[in-house]
């Protein structure tokens, strides 16, 4: 199979856990006779540098023209301590979310045995964790108008707006979702306070009745949601909400598994589908050489499974990565006493599994 793939390593730990990813896909080519194309373009702290824009038309370009998207990271410190910045990174993913129509964000969380140790919680209470957090991702208060400032700058204000066709068509892929799963969707909202989750509990119930009752609907508070996350994890199946709720839950579900650097998303939508690591730029790690590129591995094997039905080679990955965190291969925020290995080390013997088996 011949196909193009964006790389767009963005900041931060991106350039490294990207590379790595890279490889892996490299072994997938060799090992599966396929013929991928890489073609490098800009996003973030990165293209401000360069060109002042976060989110460049000629990156947007690159990315209508190719088959997949694999993005790295994005964020850095100088931006995060100027709130006066005018241009920020983050605007330039959530500039190619909007441009790309990207509306679905999935994100599953899926427990390592192994790993079942360190995890915050106790073992009783992670060990039957298999969720996905099914994020809408181009609406809500992250693009809501207006917003801004007063014209004394001492009020501030940002509009949270959904219409019931962004509601229905996210909805849609969570029941579908669910029908091949456990066969449980949990709406998340705030129907108790805001409109727009009002909204929401009626869209999605209304169709739930109407083509998905074989499926079970659960509606939750977000609050409450979040209580239950760390009390009863594994009550949940598909967990159906809003941008920000979303952002929110990914990150506390994301942290049961013991780290943030295991967990791969896809998002998509209207145009070329998108890859990544639900985790951030960690500045702090960026250059040593010590970030988890698992979650930008397992992204790509998401990447070859959801944009190019590459069942099989989605799977080599996976059990690659598998097999590294069962023989101990694991960088240092997952290692107690043990020796502690190497973003490339990790790539490498992702890489070698597949060349070998
Ligand atoms: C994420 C990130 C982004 C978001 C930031 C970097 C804009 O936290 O992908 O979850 O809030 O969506
Ligand atoms: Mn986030």
């Amino acid at each position: 199979m011949n196909k193009k793939i964006a790389v767009l390593p963005g900041d931060g730990i991106g350039p490294e856990i990207v590379a790595e990813s890279v490889k892996v896909l490299k072994a997938v080519e060799s090992r599966f006779n396929h013929k991928f194309e890489y073609i490098y373009g800009e996003i973030g702290a990165a293209a401000i540098d360069d060109c002042g824009e976060p989110y460049p038309e000629e990156t947007h370009k690159l990315c209508m023209e190719s088959d997949a998207i694999l993005f790295g990271a994005i964020g850095d410190p100088k931006y995060d301590n100027n709130p006066a910045a005018k241009v920020r990174p983050e605007q330039g993913l959530l500039k190619m979310r909007k441009s790309l129509g990207l509306y679905a964000n999935i994100r599953p969380v899926e427990i390592y045995t192994k790993l079942i140790d360190r995890s915050p919680l106790k073992e009783s209470v992670v060990k039957d964790v298999d969720l996905v957090v099914v994020r809408e991702l181009t609406g809500g208060i992250y693009f809501g108008e207006p917003r801004g400032r007063s014209e004394d700058g001492r009020r501030a204000y940002d509009t949270s707006l959904y219409s019931d066709v962004e509601i229905e068509r996210i909805s849609r892929i969570a029941f579908i979702m669910a029908r091949k799963r456990k066969g449980l969707v949990t709406l998340v909202d705030k129907a108790n306070v805001l409109a727009t989750s009002r909204l929401w509990r009626e869209v999605v119930s209304n169709l739930h009745k109407s083509e998905y009752s074989d499926v079970q609907l659960d509606c939750l508070f977000v609050d409450n949601a979040a209580m239950q996350l760390v009390t009863d994890p594994g009550r949940f199946d598909v967990i159906l909400t809003e941008n920000m709720f979303g952002d929110i839950l990914s990150d506390q579900a994301s942290v049961l598994t013991g780290s943030i650097g295991l967990l791969p998303s896809s998002s998509i939508g209207t145009h070329t589908p998108l890859f990544e690591p639900i985790h951030g730029s960690f500045p702090q790690g960026a250059g040593k050489n010590i970030a988890n590129p698992i979650a930008t591995i397992l992204s790509a094997a998401m990447l070859l499974e959801g944009a190019f039905d590459l069942n099989a080679e989605a799977s080599a990955i996976r059990k690659g990565c598998e097999d590294a965190i069962n023989n101990g291969i694991l960088t240092p925020e997952l290692v107690k006493e043990a020796k502690a290995y190497t973003t490339s080390d990790i790539g490498d013997y992702v890489a070698e599994y597949i060349a070998k088996n």
